[in-house]
């Protein structure tokens, strides 16, 4: 997809039929700075006549830094000397004539190809095939609730996008009670639940189209404002939003509510890995038990679950050996306890981004890089749909049985 920037209706939809279906008309640079942040994988952007010459050379010269792949190209009306010396000073691929239609759409194709495979001699984003054409799908989950979910979900987003470095987006699927934009401060003009009427249509336009940003690298699909709007939400929806989404950003990280429903069993299915959360009691512990336990009944790779303690240094009597005995597995991550994780959440900005060297930030941050960015594989053997329908008629049966 190549991006036009023209402010004149005329001439933009004159640049979109030269260019064809794969490009699109956004209405200012702004708009187009925003569209970037979330198509990282953008090669070329078209700037108009109408867009001033400034505006244009400040953003071919911040683009020739931030993201050296991407091809601007400029139109004008005339070309002349000062106009190519300029564009030049300021890393611009091509200056175009107006009029010149064919040349036009030539030198997107040359922007295109050289921007390819640029980024695939550089490696821009390090993507190979594989994983151009899927991210990470990591989902974090507690049986029980207020362990820390979205504190962990929210934090390992924002450590992953790493202010740009990643492009993430988070996904909160506690579609009745999230609370990941008032974690973030966000004021979301959509929610998941403005997938519902596109359903049939949906495509990674229309998704990309109810996200709300965060910062840079990092995006976010909310929940509905309404609790009772959940369970008009598809499972099978929930599924294909997070399979265009995985096609679109390096990492896909998704928040839950404390319980297995069929929108949490559907992220589960698409994960690369669960991060389960339990804090040192009891009550926390016992249900990472009865978890970890489904998950085994369901079949569900134990190469994929990552457990992680929050709160980890709480002085409750409970040793780590013994704890990891009673779950008969390791526990990858601990997450200390601080006062100033519910001040940030107060503030409405994830600690890792307020206070990187924060003891919480430093533990989310070594989670994020050394055990979710280095150490998952892609789920190459997705579960087959049947066996899927199988395990989830499998746990109802369960659950009605106990
Ligand atoms: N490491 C920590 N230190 C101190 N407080 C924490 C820590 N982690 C989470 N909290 C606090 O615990 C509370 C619950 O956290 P959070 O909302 O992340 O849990 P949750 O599992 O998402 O809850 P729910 O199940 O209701 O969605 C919040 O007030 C949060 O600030
Ligand atoms: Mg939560």
């Amino acid at each position: 997809m190549t991006a036009i920037v023209d402010l004149d209706a005329a001439t933009a939809q004159a640049l979109h039929t030269a260019l064809g279906t794969d490009s699109l008309v956004l209405p200012s640079i702004d708009a187009l700075r925003r569209h970037l942040e979330m198509h990282f994988r953008e090669d070329a952007v078209v700037l108009g006549p109408s867009v001033d010459l400034s505006s244009a050379l400040s953003l071919s010269e911040s683009m020739r830094v931030t993201r050296p792949s991407l091809a601007v190209i400029l139109v004008r009306r005339r070309v002349d000397t000062p106009v190519l010396t300029d564009a030049l000073r300021s890393g611009v691929f091509e200056v175009v004539e107006e009029r010149d239609l064919a040349g036009l759409s030539a030198a997107v194709r040359r922007a295109r190809d050289l921007s390819r495979r640029l980024r695939e001699s550089v490696g821009e984003h390090t993507l190979t095939d594989e994983s151009l054409s899927r991210g990470k799908l990591i989902t974090v989950f507690s049986a029980k609730g207020g362990c820390g979910k979205t504190t962990l979900a929210t934090n390992l987003a924002a450590a992953l996008a790493d202010h740009g470095r990643r492009q993430v987006c988070l996904v909160d699927l506690d579609l009745a009670f999230g609370d990941v934009a008032i974690a973030l401060q966000l004021f979301p003009a959509h929610t998941i639940a403005d997938a519902v009427p596109l359903a049939e249509s949906l495509d990674i336009e229309a998704v990309l189209s109810l996200l709300t940003p965060h910062s840079a690298g990092l995006t976010t699909l909310v929940a509905p404002i309404e609790p009772g709007t959940a369970e008009s939400i598809p499972a099978t929806l929930v599924s294909k939003v997070l399979d265009l989404l995985r096609q679109q950003f390096d990492f896909v990280i998704v928040d839950t509510p404390p319980a297995f429903d069929d929108h949490v069993l559907a992220a589960f299915d698409q994960s690369d890995m669960v991060a389960l959360l339990a804090t040192l009691d009891i009550p926390a512990l016992k249900n990472l038990k009865l978890t970890l336990e489904t998950l085994d009944l369901l079949n569900y790779p134990r190469d994929r679950w990552r457990l992680v303690l929050n709160r980890a240094d709480s002085k409750v009597g409970l040793a780590l050996s013994e704890v990891e005995k009673t779950l008969k597995a390791p526990i990858t991550a601990q997450i200390p306890s601080s006062r100033d994780v519910p001040a940030s959440i107060n503030r409405g900005v994830p600690i890792v981004l307020d206070d990187p060297k924060h003891p919480v930030s430093q533990a989310i941050k070594l989670f994020a890089e050394r055990h979710v960015a280095a150490g998952t594989a892609t789920a190459e053997d997705e579960i087959p749909s049947q066996l899927r329908t199988d395990r989830r008629g499998l746990l109802r049966r369960r659950a009605k049985t106990t």
